[in-house]
């Protein structure tokens, strides 16, 4: 196993954060990995598994060993008539495989289009995007456990999924590696366009027959339009999680920001609102922070939601930025802001 020394993690975070790692190790296969648990270097250092780094926010040097997922491999598991179950894994590129799914006429998948990174990060944080999420299509994962290098299945249930939330970022935190995801995608489209400006953007492609391509495409131009792209920007996506604020907390809220834009939540379809969630990057523009920029950094010029690197930036930079931004909004507003990207 070729476990290198003091390797710059530049290439390797959509921020583009000039840090280093004690060591570093890619891995192609499982077999990669069994070697690496047996290894003294692994063992006696702290880990961290890399997919994109499209989600990650490295603040200082990492003192111990980076594990750079990249198992390949898409095949599809099982079929019957509504239904084709596709396992992929952690290492593919998770565009890349969107696109698979929407060549393959297999949807479920294309409001997720162009978000950044690879599968195996797909179920850590739940992604999600234009009235989407990955738990509507996750089968299960298989993970190995970095303790005793066992293999475990999950299914959906028990990854617990929530908004941007799973087990993997709470209880078992940093004790698994994701090695593959299966998900169950229709062959009769569901299509879900009812999110955002999706249908206006579907009038102006002039798309007069819904597909799953045409919805994809859809989505691909208006993340285009909005969020700026790491290969010209570093940046990490929405910096922070939209707040989720109770009933009570919402009413006092909107009646002193009556324009403030809302969505309520339902646990499940019929039942009563208790629950809005309230959109973070409007919060943070009422606070003057849109377009600002401090030192290296800032809040993107059209999404003030996504903290950018403008170069150069260091990650302590940004974190402090970030905890500026925090505390102006519980200021202003009484609501506490959480990130989203994960601090390493
Ligand atoms: P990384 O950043 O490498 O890792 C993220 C976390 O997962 C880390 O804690 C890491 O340790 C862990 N991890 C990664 N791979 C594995 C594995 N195989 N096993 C165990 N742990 C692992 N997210 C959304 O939900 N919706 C969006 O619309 C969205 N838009 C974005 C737009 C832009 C421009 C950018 C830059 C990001 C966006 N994101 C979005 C965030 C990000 O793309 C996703 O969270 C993505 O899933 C991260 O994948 P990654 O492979 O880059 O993960
Ligand atoms: N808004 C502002 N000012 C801004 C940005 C947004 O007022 O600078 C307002 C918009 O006008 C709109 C609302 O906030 O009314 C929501 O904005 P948008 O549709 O851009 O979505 P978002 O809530 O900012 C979320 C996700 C994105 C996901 C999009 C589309 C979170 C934290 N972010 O962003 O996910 O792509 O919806 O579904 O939930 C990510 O997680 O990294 C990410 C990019």
């Amino acid at each position: 196993m070729n476990i290198q020394q003091n390797i710059s993690l530049l290439p390797y975070n959509t921020f583009h954060i000039a840090v280093a790692s004690k060591y570093f190790a890619e891995i192609k296969t499982e077999n990669d990995f069994s070697e690496l648990l047996r290894e003294e270097k692994f063992q006696s250092n702290q880990k961290l598994i890399l997919g994109g780094g499209s989600n990650i926010l490295f603040t200082k040097n990492f003192d111990g060993i980076v594990v750079k997922n990249s198992f390949t491999g898409i095949s599809v598991v099982k079929e019957d008539e509504n239904y084709v179950w596709v396992k992929a894994s952690a290492g593919e590129v998770w565009h890349q495989f969107v696109l698979w799914c929407i060549e393959k006429n297999l949807a479920g998948l294309e409001n997720l289009s162009l978000i950044p990174g690879q599968v195996g990060a797909a179920p850590m944080q739940n992604i999600g995007a234009y009235g989407v999420e990955v738990k509507d299509v996750f089968d299960k994962l298989e993970a190995i456990e970095i303790a005793t290098g066992e293999k475990v299945n999950f299914k959906n249930a028990e990854c617990e999924f929530g908004y941007r939330e799973s087990v993997f970022k709470n209880k078992f935190k940093n004790q698994f590696l994701i090695s593959s995801v299966t998900f169950r995608l229709n062959r009769i489209p569901k299509f879900n366009v009812n999110y955002g400006d999706i249908k206006m953007t579907l009038d102006e492609m002039r798309v007069n027959e819904l597909s799953i391509k045409a919805v994809g495409d859809a989505v691909i131009k208006i993340r285009s339009s909005k969020l700026p792209d790491p290969n010209v920007l570093g940046n990490a996506g929405s910096f922070f999680k939209n707040p989720v604020i109770t009933k009570e907390e919402f009413y006092l809220f909107i009646s002193k920001n009556p324009i403030a834009p809302n969505y309520p939540i339902h646990q499940s379809p019929n039942s009563p609102i208790k629950q809005y969630k309230i959109p973070a990057g409007w919060l943070i523009e009422q606070c003057g922070w849109k377009g600002k920029m401090v030192g290296h950094t800032g809040s993107h010029k059209s999404q003030a939601l996504v903290l950018v690197n403008y170069g150069g930036a260091t990650g302590n930079e940004v974190y402090q930025l970030a905890l500026e931004i925090q505390k102006s909004v519980l200021d202003k507003f009484g609501i506490t802001i959480s990130p989203e990207v994960n601090l390493v």
